[in-house]
């Protein structure tokens, strides 16, 4: 019987890093032996926050586990799964909206390299609403972040948005 280590990436871009995305981190890395938080670091997608703010929010909201490390990424996630010697990708489905999108990368990464999969996690009901989007128009227009985002980013995301 084959006894490798199995590592997982969950890759995204965490602008900034959400609840629902700590439930499938938390999930994830008690199914999988390690995991890679792989923070996407393509300027084009014009992130509110740094590469090295969204970083820095993950590792202090998942200090407590053991199993994970945060690394920022570029170009094709195959080639970081790979230089990674991972061998599943992770990702959250909200609602069916997401999924034909979502189909759509399992199916291109795979086409990629046959030997990565992509394992899907149902969100949490109380997540099937929330997206960094979401956070970011709330916290704009001076609403109420609280349970949206770990409490230890609170402030980190309001003092950006003022
Ligand atoms: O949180 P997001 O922005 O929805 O995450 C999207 C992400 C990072 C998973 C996706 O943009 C991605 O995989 N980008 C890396 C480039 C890539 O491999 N694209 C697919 C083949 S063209």
């Amino acid at each position: 019987m084959e006894n490798s280590i199995k590592i997982a990436v969950y890759p995204g871009s965490f602008d900034p890093l959400t609840n629902g995305h700590l439930d499938i981190i938390r999930r994830a890395s008690a199914l999988f032996d390690y995991l890679i938080v792989g923070v996407l670091n393509n300027s084009a997608k014009n992130p509110l926050f740094t590469k090295e703010e969204r970083v820095s929010m993950i590792k202090k909201c998942t200090d407590d586990i053991k199993n994970i490390d945060v690394k920022m990424f570029n170009g094709l996630l195959v080639d970081f799964v790979k230089e990674n010697n991972a061998s599943a990708i992770v990702k959250g489905l909200r609602a069916v909206s997401d999924y034909e999108y979502e189909l759509q990368m399992a199916a291109l990464n795979k086409h990629i390299d046959r030997n990565v999969e992509t394992v899907f996690f149902m969100a949490d009901i109380q997540h099937s609403f929330l997206s960094s989007s979401i956070v970011k128009e709330l916290a704009r227009n001076h609403g109420n972040i609280r349970g949206l985002v770990p409490d230890k980013i609170i402030d980190d995301i309001m003092e950006k948005m003022y």
